[in-house]
């Protein structure tokens, strides 16, 4: 599939009602006209996602917010005045702009101003709202490298923009403000102490918030298993993993089963002095938050095309980007349907 730096060529593709995969500083989106019922629904089939999960409208910086959406609340606007551009989704109530398939029928949107300048372009280039997800398929690792993009959609992308990689590299923080006080659904790359700096503190996703897959138990998910531990807890797990895979039966043939029982170990760099030799390969990743979260989605594709089985992966304290981290971590480990 074609890729590159070609900005006209992505939005004249949008203006026809084709797709665009296209960097963001979070990660990488799968963009469509978010106004067309017909380009929304093609997003839905290539990341295979239930229609009723609903995407994101990416807006260019200044553009205004009239009609894609209504009755944005006082907060709300004074949170995205010093947020954007940058990695924040507010959900509020739907605009007649917006396309009823973007938000899989729901009235109300999630809207954001991304900081990437490739972004930025594309949606001037374009003029309109873009519709996009993780530009993944459910429930695997989003990507934020272009490379990432094309090994997993391949052809069914009409052209992919090439813009390095994603500089926050978590998803961004989605804070509904559409049923009252502003709720936390989802943490990302703008802290939630940032946040509560200017609106106060944010209420708790319930049972009455909207489904939303990212907050789905299981997401995010490499192949290989994950568990997320505290970093006391990564020694003995990793005894225990290794235990207990050393008591399954056999089902395959030897040599398919010559790599099973690879363990990787992902942490900050600095906490490995403390571990000693694990009998696990290790992957290092940068010791502040803000380097583990820009790591973190390689990270878990680099294990899994080494062919690691299982990743015992320590969780960061839960400040700053940390939370975001720590979250993602958590739902990589989350219960699967092997189905
Ligand atoms: O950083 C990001 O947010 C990236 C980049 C591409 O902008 N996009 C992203 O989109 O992560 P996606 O679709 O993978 O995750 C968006 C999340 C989903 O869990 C979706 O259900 C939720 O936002 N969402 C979107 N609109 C919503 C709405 N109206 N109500 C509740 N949840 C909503
Ligand atoms: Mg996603």
């Amino acid at each position: 599939m074609p890729s590159g730096t070609d900005v006209d060529r992505a939005a004249k593709i949008l203006q026809q009602g084709g797709l665009v995969a296209f960097p963001t500083e979070t990660v990488y989106g799968l963009g469509a006209d978010a106004s067309r019922d017909d380009a929304a629904a093609r997003i839905f089939a290539v990341k295979r996602r239930p229609r009723a999960h609903p995407l994101i409208v990416h807006l260019a910086p200044g553009a205004s917010l009239d009609g894609w959406a209504v009755d944005v609340p006082e907060p709300a606007q004074r949170l995205v005045a010093q947020a954007w551009p940058g990695p924040l989704t507010i959900i509020v109530k739907r605009g007649p702009r917006v396309a009823s398939a973007t938000t899989g029928g729901s009235d109300t949107v999630g809207i954001r101003v991304p900081a990437h300048p490739m972004a930025q372009a594309l949606l001037a280039a374009f003029g309109g709202g873009v519709a996009a997800p993780s530009a993944n398929r459910f429930g695997a690792v989003s990507p934020t490298k272009a490379e990432h993009v094309i090994a997993d959609l391949g052809d069914d992308v009409d052209y992919v923009l090439d813009g390095g990689a994603c500089d926050v590299g978590v998803e961004s923080t989605i804070v509904d403000f559409s049923r009252g006080r502003p709720v936390l659904l989802r943490p990302g790359g703008m802290a939630r102490e940032a946040i509560e700096a200017i609106v106060g503190p944010l209420g708790i996703a319930d049972a009455a918030a909207p489904a939303a897959p990212g907050t789905l138990a299981s997401h995010y998910a490499p192949a290989a298993d994950v568990y997320a531990v505290e970093p006391h807890e990564v020694v003995e797990t990793v005894r225990r993993v290794r235990e207990l895979r050393a008591q399954q039966p056999t089902e395959m043939p030897a040599p398919v089963e010559a790599n099973k029982g690879t363990i990787a170990v992902l942490a900050p760099a600095s906490a490995f002095a403390a571990w000693g030799d694990l009998g696990a390969i290790a992957y290092r990743l940068p010791d502040d938050a803000a380097g583990m979260a820009r790591g973190l989605y390689a990270a878990l594709r680099d294990l899994d095309a080494a062919g690691v089985d299982v990743i015992v992966a320590a969780l960061p304290p839960a400040a700053g980007l940390g939370e975001a981290v720590g979250d993602r971590l958590r739902r990589a480990a989350g219960p699967r349907d092997k189905s």
